[in-house]
C-alpha cells in the first residue's frame, strides 16, 4: 500500500487510474471501517482511504484534541484489508490557509445531530467535498451508522453534480448491538456495559412501529425516558421519513429511527431503519 500526505504525491500516485473508489475516514480504524474498505473493491479498481481528524467538523467544547490519532495501527488494517492507497495529510497539507470558501448545507445540517453540533455539517461537507476534489473518485463509501452525514454528503453530490456514485455501507455491530465507533474508547468497562441500551430503545420503536404504533412521538418520548432513566443524557430520539430526514406524516413510508445520547462523557449515536 502506498501511503502520501501531500496533495501533490498523491494526485501523481493517482494519476491515470480509472475507477478510483474512495473511503474517507478519521482513523482509529475498526471493522466498520473496515467493511466499507470491503465493500469498495466492488465500485473501482483503486481503493483508496483517507486519514484526517478535521478540525473544521468540531465545535470548540468537542473532542478534536482527544481524538485517538493511530495512524501506525491503521495504515497495517488497511494494508491487510487491501487497500491500494492511503492519503493522510497534515492539517499544514490540507489547510495550508484558513479554509474560507466552505460548503453550507441546507435546513437539514440545523436538524437532530446538527442542532447540537452547530457547523459540524459545513465542517464535513467542506472536507469531503475537498477530498472529492483531490482524490477524484468515480465511487465513495460512508457508513450508515452516521445517517444524516450519508444524507447530507449525497444530497451534496447530486445539487453539486459531482459524478461519485455515494455509497452507503450498513453499520457492523458489536455481538451485544452496540454499533462499532471509533468513541466507544472512550468508554469506562461499566458504561461500555451499559452502551448496547441505546440500540435496544431503537429496536423498541421499530418493533412498537412494525406492530402497528402510529404515535412516533410516544415512541420517542418513551425512549428519551428509558434513557434518562438508566442515567444518560438525551439529545434526541427521532423517528424521521428515510428519504428526507422529516418530521413523518405516517408510519407507512420507509422510516428511521435516530439517537444521539450522551453516557458519561461520551456522546454515541445511532440508527435503525424501519
Ligand atoms: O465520518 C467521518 O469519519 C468523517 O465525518 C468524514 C466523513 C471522514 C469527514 O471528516
Amino acid at each position: 500500500m502506498q501511503i502520501h500526505s501531500s496533495v501533490a504525491d498523491l494526485r501523481a500516485a493517482l494519476q491515470g487510474r480509472a475507477r478510483v473508489v474512495f473511503v474517507p475516514t478519521m482513523g482509529n480504524l475498526h471493522a466498520g471501517h473496515i467493511s466499507l474498505m470491503e465493500q469498495a473493491r466492488a465500485h473501482g479498481d483503486t481503493v483508496v482511504a483517507s486519514i484526517f481528524v478535521n478540525r473544521l467538523q468540531f465545535g470548540p467544547n468537542e473532542d478534536f484534541d482527544q481524538y485517538p490519532r493511530t495512524l501506525q495501527a491503521d495504515a497495517d488494517k488497511l494494508a491487510a484489508a487491501g487497500v491500494d492507497v492511503l492519503f493522510a495529510p497534515s492539517e499544514a497539507d490540507l489547510y495550508p490557509e484558513p479554509q474560507e470558501y466552505v460548503v453550507e448545507p441546507p435546513a437539514i445540517q440545523h436538524q437532530l445531530d446538527g442542532e447540537f453540533r452547530p457547523g459540524h455539517f459545513r465542517g464535513v461537507a467542506t472536507v469531503v467535498l475537498k477530498l472529492f476534489n483531490i482524490v477524484q473518485p468515480q465511487a465513495a463509501l460512508f457508513g450508515k451508522k452516521d445517517y444524516q452525514q450519508l444524507m447530507v454528503l449525497r444530497n451534496m453530490a447530486r445539487q453539486l453534480a459531482l459524478p461519485i456514485n455515494i455509497v452507503g455501507g450498513e453499520t457492523v455491530r458489536a455481538e451485544d448491538g452496540l454499533a462499532l465507533s471509533s468513541r466507544n474508547a472512550y468508554l469506562s468497562p461499566a458504561e461500555r456495559n451499559e452502551a448496547p441500551r441505546l440500540y435496544r430503545e431503537l429496536n423498541k420503536i421499530r418493533d412498537a412501529i412494525r406492530a402497528g404504533e402510529s404515535d412516533t412521538t410516544k415512541l420517542e418520548e418513551a425512549a428519551v425516558a428509558a434513557l434518562t432513566a438508566a442515567g444518560w443524557k438525551p439529545d434526541y430520539v427521532a423517528v424521521r421519513q428515510q428519504s428526507d430526514l422529516a418530521v413523518p406524516t405516517g408510519t407507512n413510508l420507509p422510516l428511521v429511527a435516530l439517537a444521539a445520547s450522551r453516557l458519561g462523557t461520551t456522546r454515541l449515536i445511532d440508527n435503525i431503519e424501519i
